[in-house]
């Protein structure tokens, strides 16, 4: 649905109070993902409930998060974003891939080992009005995790509560209020002192504004930006709009059926985005101005509904509904390629809107042909899927490797 014409964007309503968030590229990672996995096994109904498949909800994701920086993560419902969300914090354990804070992996501890890191990695959630307990005052609910965590002594529990309430904007006298009493933008601000409370370094913050009116969403995102310049907080920003995390997030990957497709700095992203998927959530976003595609009129319009992740597509996933899909993306699964300082992409027909290549740019480097057929002549290339960005890329138009 369209938005009308003079109710305000929210790009513009967040440009009133504060700058976007600038990316510092000299900021060590406090968190890195390795080909992150998340597989649900789907079980057979009866008696003997025969593992008969996985639901690929998660299927190797790589990206880096800079310390006290923000990524955002899109893409649209089902594809594995919450899950990739929960995987991280470990409110799901991964079925592969490594996630490593700070030099410790998170998969691969025990619950026991996990405890003091539970503190520094704290998650928010979409839904303000099920993810807070009715029957809790909201003192009790903020003051939960610094009682098991046992952050301040039992008397000085109210007090930092009622610190915690100021800072995220909300009377600190409203401490024995019950959920009902707020406003859904009061009750996700409820939900980032509950995270606050523990001092986290990163937060997963899964969709926080999109139950939100677009004012609100200016309003709670604008926090989230003075609480993270104050506290010097990394965070993964998730929602599955573009405008939303464009302002808060100098670095966005774009997830597609479980896997990143796309993953750039936030001026190539939106002015230069190389894979269709990114294109066509672009041409469908409305607050992100035409002028964000390089100004073209040309438009990717998603038809049909995102395949099952238990049996996704062979080769390219996305090429079900990719208007640009040859018998190569059938065959082959495009490999993530760096294609600029800080820009990834995984099509074989990696390209600007309007500018694709008519001949894969991935085959040589695969050892196959422009079909996707194995090429004995060919010599492939041993390609770097490290997460983070490297030193040296490809260039699309010279096809070959370049070092600056
Ligand atoms: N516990 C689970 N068991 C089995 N399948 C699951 C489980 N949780 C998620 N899934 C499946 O994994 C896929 C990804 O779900 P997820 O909730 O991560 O998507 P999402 O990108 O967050 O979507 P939305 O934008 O709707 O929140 C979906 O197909 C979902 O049905
Ligand atoms: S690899 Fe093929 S199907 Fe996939 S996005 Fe690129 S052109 Fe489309
Ligand atoms: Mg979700």
């Amino acid at each position: 649905m369209s938005e009308p014409e003079n109710k305000p964007q929210l790009e513009e309503l967040l440009a009133q109070s504060n700058k976007p968030t600038e990316l510092d590229p000299t900021a060590p990672p406090i968190l890195t993902i390795d080909n992150l996995e998340m597989y649900f096994p789907v079980r057979s109904n009866g008696v003997i409930r025969r593992k008969i498949g996985d639901v690929k909800a998660v299927d190797g994701i790589s990206l880096t998060i800079p310390k006290g920086g923000s990524v955002g993560l899109v893409g649209e419902s089902g594809c594995g974003k919450s899950t990739a969300g929960r995987a991280i914090t470990r409110l799901y354990k991964p079925t592969g891939g490594s996630v490593d804070f700070q030099g410790r992996n998170l998969a691969a501890l025990s619950t026991r080992e996990l405890k003091p890191l539970r503190r520094e990695v704290q998650m928010v959630f979409q839904d303000p009005y099920s993810s807070l307990n009715p029957r809790h005052t909201v003192g009790a609910i903020i003051g939960a995790p610094l009682r098991i965590h046992n952050m301040v002594p039992k008397n000085k529990t109210l007090a930092r509560v009622q610190e915690l309430l100021e800072v995220v904007g909300l009377n600190p006298e409203h401490y024995n209020r019950y959920p009902n009493e707020f406003s859904g933008g009061q009750r996700q601000r409820i939900g980032i002192a509950r995270a606050l409370a523990l001092q986290p370094k990163l937060i997963v913050a899964d969709e926080p504004v999109s139950a939100l009116d677009v004012s609100i969403q200016a309003q709670v995102i604008n926090l989230l930006q003075d609480l993270q310049r104050e506290f010097d907080i990394a965070f993964l920003f998730i929602a599955h709009d573009l405008a939303v995390v464009r302002h808060f997030c100098p670095e966005v990957a774009v997830m597609y059926l479980g896997k990143i497709v796309e993953i750039a700095d936030r001026d190539t992203l939106y002015s230069r985005p190389n894979h269709p998927y990114t294109q066509a959530l672009l041409s469908a976003a409305p607050d992100v101005k035409q002028a964000a595609i390089g100004g073209r009129r040309e438009r990717i319009r998603l038809t049909g509904d995102v395949p099952s992740p238990i049996n996704p597509p062979s080769g390219c996933r996305f090429r079900t509904r990719c208007p640009l899909a040859q018998e190569i993306c059938a065959k082959v699964e495009p490999p993530m390629l760096q294609i600029g300082p800080r820009h990834k992409v995984a099509c074989h027909f990696a390209g600007e809107l309007g500018n694709h290549p008519t001949d894969p740019v991935t085959d040589r480097l695969l050892g196959v042909d422009v079909n996707g057929n194995p090429d004995p002549g060919a010599s492939p290339v041993e390609l770097d899927d490290k997460p983070g960005f490297g030193d040296v890329w490809f260039d699309l138009k010279a096809r070959t490797t370049v070092k600056p």
